[in-house]
């Protein structure tokens, strides 16, 4: 055959296509990823690519200057317009003429790899549930009555090969404008939750549509409620940002929540309304710093405990507060977003991943979806820190999971100085153990602190962080501040006179303050609050192990939305995780949050996680004596029985 040879790279796919054809032809053909949303009429520029001239002798192929036609038209019209990469050509115009090798870029790949920003370098394969179609809609005829939307559904199926397509009923009041506007052409926004199930219309705008298309990832924590922004088509976080749960003024654990409602004839509905305002609040602040409408937000995906799973969408949670602590529903959900009044497109839809069970909830789920303990050769336990714990131990052959109730405190509730992480925070606490002087950093700057305290061009100081308390009780506990029971000495006792009496023990200052910053000090209460959070995770943990009939675990992830930031050492020191090398201790960042933005980015990924969940046993640390036993040992820094002696050898 004397057809001119087409290779596309990276994917090496290539085949021989007659003189003439269109380069975006050509790849469909070889089932080349190389993205549309206007079909071919040069109006997306969704289909750009660089062609490679140059002699490629290992391929085969010599690509010469005029292997592909010349600008037309419309690309030297849209060129001037918009203007394209030098080198770059629309797909949909550009045609083959001789042997050629084109180059595709990531930006004009439907499935472009997300990198991950955590410290691991996963990727996220894009394959969103809802995409853009740019279509020319037939128009009416007296003598061949139809609807316009039938019509458009018509265009939708020769257009694009998406048959059966229903419509949000929210488009209907503007369709007939909307077409009429845009001369017959339209863009829609297609929702498809799988390959295969039905598709539906969410929104038309007339003419091309250029505003984005966006979707929301939220974990929905107890005390914090954190949401990444991203871009639909490109999988971008365009703005990221938290809020306390405003459901903390009806109890600051879950417990206390369930309770709130037991007690009080609709409790239950004013929390679901304070999660819900909060959501909207929290939308507004995103939408305002990434400047784009919230009307634009299509999609969202939500992780969740189980308490704020059934608070958010409305339910009672009074039956977690009993066993045998029956969900109303385990399944994932996919709901519309007006059913929980959120503050997105009308016809937005919302996906809720699947609980495990009990107090298990999608949180966890998210943490397996994120790092897969079910594909670890080696034993891992994971542990998301937040309000609970979710904790899972697994390797392939087996994971168990369990939700710890470690209150607040790791999150800077509960500590007398303690603040959400934001700047001005203490993160970072480092003590002398010879002098008793404390260094620290805050968040907002990269330096430490001088002797005095002071840092050059940081946020003032305002509170300490769960990270920051963390390392502050650790490194008070290594420089004998603060005795294995908990308790901290005084000034005569360890000889420095950043320890002053109050009540009836002692607190260590760790900043003095000044005009214009608090005073910031770590008290024995607030010791005491770490201590019952850690012991609770301790405790979790060893549960899970003693299911497992295991003494010891290969490695330990600690995730959470500030688990990136807590140091292995000093969780060790402090005995928040079972003895472990520390080089074997590393950390996934907010590995829900993580999860939440994979299924919202992939499809396909909605339907992993629902698999992984079946697999996944529930151990309840409510109803286990052992997990009490465990509680108590694990009081002590760092605990009664394996004492950190491991670590310092
Ligand atoms: Fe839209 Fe080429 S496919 S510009």
């Amino acid at each position: 055959t004397d057809q001119p040879l087409v290779i596309f790279t990276p994917s090496g796919k290539r085949g021989r296509f007659p003189v003439g054809t269109p380069v975006l032809e050509a790849a469909r053909k070889l089932g080349v990823d190389l993205d549309s949303v206007c079909g071919g009429r040069g109006i997306c520029s969704k289909c750009q690519v660089q062609p490679s001239f140059g002699e490629f002798s290992k391929h085969g192929v010599v690509s010469r200057e005029d292997a592909l036609s010349d600008w037309n038209a419309v690309e030297e019209r849209y060129k001037s317009k918009r203007g394209m990469k030098p080198g770059r050509r629309l797909g949909c115009q550009a045609k083959v003429e001789g042997d050629i090798i084109i180059d595709v870029p990531a930006e004009s790949q439907v499935h472009k790899q997300v990198v991950r920003k955590s410290a691991d370098t996963r990727e996220i394969v894009m394959e969103p549930c809802t995409r853009l179609f740019y279509i020319e809609v037939e128009e009416p005829d007296m003598h061949e009555p139809s609807g316009d939307l039938e019509r458009l559904c018509a265009a939708l199926e020769t257009q694009w090969q998406i048959t059966g397509a229903e419509a949000d009923y929210s488009i209907l009041a503007t369709l007939q404008t909307r077409l009429r506007k845009g001369d017959w052409k339209v863009t829609v926004a297609v929702y498809q939750a799988a390959e295969g199930a039905t598709p539906r219309i969410l929104h038309v705008w007339p003419g091309f549509h250029e505003g984005g298309l966006f979707g929301l990832a939220v974990d929905l924590g107890s005390t914090t409620i954190a949401a990444h922004l991203c871009d639909l088509q490109t999988g971008r976080v365009i703005a990221s940002s938290g809020i306390m749960n405003p459901q903390i003024r009806f109890g600051e654990d879950l417990m206390s929540r369930v309770s709130y409602s037991m007690m009080n004839a609709g409790g239950s509905e004013e929390m679901t309304l304070a999660v819900r305002t909060g959501m909207a609040t929290l939308v507004e602040t995103l939408a305002k710093e990434a400047e784009i409408d919230p009307a634009l937000i299509f999609e969202a995906v939500f992780v969740a405990n189980p308490v704020m799973h059934h608070l958010l969408l409305g339910i009672d949670p009074v039956e977690l507060g009993q066993a045998p602590f029956a969900l109303a529903t385990a399944n994932a959900l996919t709901l519309a977003a007006r059913n929980l009044d959120l503050p997105f497109h009308p016809a937005a839809q919302v996906y809720i991943l699947p609980c495990i069970a009990g107090h298990v909830g999608a949180d966890a789920a998210a943490v397996a979806l994120s790092e897969a303990p079910h594909k670890s050769e080696d034993l891992v336990l994971m542990v998301d820190v937040g309000t609970n714990a979710e904790i899972l131990l697994g390797n392939t052959t087996k994971v168990l999971a369990c939700s710890s109730p470690t209150g607040p405190a790791f999150e800077g509730a509960q500590i007398s100085s303690g603040q959400r992480a934001a700047p001005g925070a203490i993160e970072r606490v480092r003590i002398d153990p010879v002098t008793k002087e404390p260094r620290f950093r805050v968040i907002g700057s990269e330096k430490w602190s001088d002797e005095d305290g002071f840092i050059e061009d940081a946020p003032p100081i305002s509170g300490i962080c769960g990270s920051g308390i963390i390392e502050a009780i650790a490194e008070m506990r290594m420089a004998g501040i603060v005795d294995p029971g908990g308790l901290i000495g005084s000034a005569e006792q360890v000889g420095t006179s950043r320890l002053i009496p109050a009540g009836r023990t002692h607190e260590y200052v760790l900043w003095e303050g000044d005009a214009d910053t608090p005073r910031i000090t770590v008290t024995n209460g607030d010791v005491r609050a770490i201590q019952l959070a850690k012991a609770a995770l301790y405790a979790g943990a060893r549960l899970l192990m003693d299911q497992m009939g295991v003494d010891d675990v290969d490695r330990v992830v600690l995730a959470g939305a500030f688990g990136a930031h807590i140091s292995p050492k000093h969780a060790m020191v402090l005995g928040m995780i079972p003895d472990c090398d520390v080089d074997k201790v590393t950390s996934a960042g907010n590995a829900a949050g993580s999860g939440a933005r994979i299924a919202l980015l992939n499809r396909s990924a909605r339907r992993e996680v629902e698999g992984i969940v079946r697999r996944i046993q529930k151990v309840e640390t409510a109803v286990e004596p052992r997990f009490q036993e465990h509680f108590v040992a694990a009081s002590n820094i760092p605990h009664a029985s394996d004492p950190y002696a491991r670590l310092q050898a």
